[in-house]
């Protein structure tokens, strides 16, 4: 599969040596705001990076196409791709954590031309801790459910990604927990106290590479649905139920 990337900051940067190195991915360039001369990604010659800056992007789409698109830039960039990729029916993997209501609204929308996947949080981990959770919160309703997050002692907000966490379960961001310590990167926990036991899920962040194999996983599970806007764990669940079809 032919994937073109949106955004080369922090995360981009780990998301492209991800897609680079995964062979069932074709990585063909990257555009960001301002790109150098000659730019390419790192310890890859062959993949530009180029700016979006005065790009008309059908043009570049004609002579640089892609099957896929996965966006790590920022939410107005919708804007500017959504009708060539709709026009194009290119997949689309987009991965800002804070869309807006309008383009939030316009992602939709293009899920009726073309297969979108939406997603503020991309670690498969997290994902599936938050879906791990959310059937235990059901199968359990009368355990204690507690969240605590751990993050580098500068983090100076709590988790947005622990907030979400405590959404999900329908917990009030009181039962959320906040420690700051050191360089930690991040760690979730989820703790369902029971009268007599009690069970911990636990998410660690070690690398800003899990985003890379997040997107990764989205672009596979998504190639395989039809046309449409689908949340990751509209993709989990797919997956997990073909799992236990099988098994
Ligand atoms: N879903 C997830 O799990 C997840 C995880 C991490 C990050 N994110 C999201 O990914 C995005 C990037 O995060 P980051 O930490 O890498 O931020 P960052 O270091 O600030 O990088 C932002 C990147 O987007 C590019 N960019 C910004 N505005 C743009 C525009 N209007 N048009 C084109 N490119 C634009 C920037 O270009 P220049 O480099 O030229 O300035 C840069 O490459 C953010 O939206 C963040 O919320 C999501």
């Amino acid at each position: 599969m032919r994937v073109g990337l949106l955004g080369y900051g922090k995360a981009g940067k780990a998301v492209a040596s991800v897609l680079a190195a995964d062979p069932r991915y074709q990585l063909r360039w990257v555009l960001r705001r301002q790109s150098q001369v000659n730019e390419h990604v790192e310890d890859q010659p062959l993949i530009p990076v180029r700016s979006m800056n005065g790009l008309n992007l059908s043009d570049w789409l004609d002579e640089h196409p892609v099957d896929a698109i996965v966006d790590f830039s920022q939410a107005s960039s919708v804007d500017w791709y959504a009708s060539e990729v709709m026009a194009r029916q290119i997949m689309l993997v987009t991965a800002i954590s804070n869309y807006t209501e309008e383009s939030l609204e316009v992602l939709q929308s293009m899920g009726g031309k073309t297969k979108v996947l939406c997603s503020p949080n991309i670690t498969l981990g997290i994902n599936f801790l938050m879906l791990a959770a959310k059937l235990l919160r059901k199968i359990a309703p009368f355990a204690d459910v507690e969240v605590v997050e751990q993050h580098f002692r500068e983090k100076p907000e709590v988790s947005g990604t622990a907030k979400k966490i405590a959404q999900s379960l329908s917990l009030t961001d009181d039962r959320v927990t906040s420690l700051r310590v050191g360089g930690i990167v991040g760690h979730h926990e989820v703790i369902f106290g029971f009268p007599h036991q009690t069970v911990r899920l636990t998410h660690d962040s070690i690398r800003r590479e899990a985003f890379g194999t997040g997107a990764a996983y989205a672009l596979e599970a998504l190639n395989v649905c039809p046309t449409g806007f689908y949340s990751f764990d509209d993709l989990l669940l797919k997956s997990i139920r073909a799992e236990l079809l099988e098994s």
